[in-house]
């Protein structure tokens, strides 16, 4: 399997049945982000989407008129979406399983591709976008799409503090001599590769696919890290996850008293959009 040297992640059946539990759009929200994704891809563009999972972005493109080709690795993840087609009576989602490291489509075949949560898993994601830059004919889109959290909320507080820990602690850990992993690609590596692959960004910035707001509590967001049903926990080793909990309980404790109290919290789904010389 292909992914971040030493990190270990499945995209197994848990998963898939979890997936959009934890992760699903509101269906006003998801139907938003269909219809803002396929307005920069054209009506009735042809679109490639890597790591297409249980279908939680291609399912409302389709339905904004796009025909989506999407490739993933797990025959979980891809068993979970081809059920929702069936039941559904859903037309316009193509599904092939395989590593988006060796896409198998000819040339110039698409009009437009998406990345959604799964560059950073994949260790030669500069290598995807190369072959994604051949694959789109010229003119055509690539969407990176990601969920935002409001830094400023609750929610963004906790995120921010695990992911500072991960670290920490991961370091803390480390036998003598050894190196942490490299870290995932960060967007502005990305971005470089992009401009270098020749595709020049549409517009100043990410564009906001969708706005809403939700009222987690903090005991739902660290149960969600805790029980790894949150992606970036499903890759850590156990022992690192347990103190970097330990110390994430901790800190949320002494922030809220109430960790039960529910909080509003702003979420945006996030394109950033860039066009193929042409
Ligand atoms: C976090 S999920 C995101 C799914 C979907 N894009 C979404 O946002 O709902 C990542 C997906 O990428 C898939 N994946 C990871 N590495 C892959 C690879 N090298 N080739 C194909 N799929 C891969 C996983 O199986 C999983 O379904």
């Amino acid at each position: 399997m292909s992914g971040q040297p030493g990190l270990d992640y499945r995209f197994d059946t848990r998963v898939a049945v979890q997936y959009d539990a934890l992760r699903g759009h509101p269906a006003e929200v998801s139907a938003e982000i269909g219809r803002s994704i396929a307005a920069q891809m054209g009506k009735g563009a042809r679109v490639l989407e890597l790591g297409v999972g249980t279908g939680r972005i291609a399912l409302p493109v389709a339905a904004a008129g796009c025909e989506v080709y999407g490739v993933d690795l797990s025959a979980h993840m891809l068993a979970a979406l081809s059920g929702r087609l069936r039941e559904q009576g859903i037309e316009g989602v193509h599904l092939a399983q395989g590593d988006i490291t060796a896409l198998p489509f000819r040339e110039g075949v698409f009009d437009g591709a998406m990345a959604v949560h799964v560059l950073h898993l994949v260790a030669d994601w500069a290598g995807v976008l190369a072959q994604v830059s051949r694959l789109v004919r010229p003119g055509g889109t690539l969407v990176l799409g990601r969920d935002w959290v409001d830094p400023e909320s609750f929610a963004g507080m906790v995120r921010n503090f695990f992911r500072k820990t991960v670290v920490e602690v991961g370091t803390e850990m480390l036998p003598p001599g050894a190196t942490a992993a490299a870290p995932p690609s960060g967007g502005a590596a990305i971005v470089q590769t992009l401009l270098s692959l020749g595709a020049r960004p549409a517009g100043e910035g990410e564009l906001v696919g969708a706005e809403w707001r939700s009222e987690l509590t903090p005991r739902q967001v660290l149960d969600g890290i805790r029980s790894r049903d949150d992606a970036e926990s499903w890759v850590l080793p156990d022992e690192v996850l347990t103190e970097t909990m330990r110390r994430l309980d901790a800190f949320a404790e002494a922030q809220w008293p109430d960790l039960d109290a529910p909080q509003p919290v702003t979420r945006r789904f996030l394109l950033g959009v860039f066009r193929f010389g042409g």
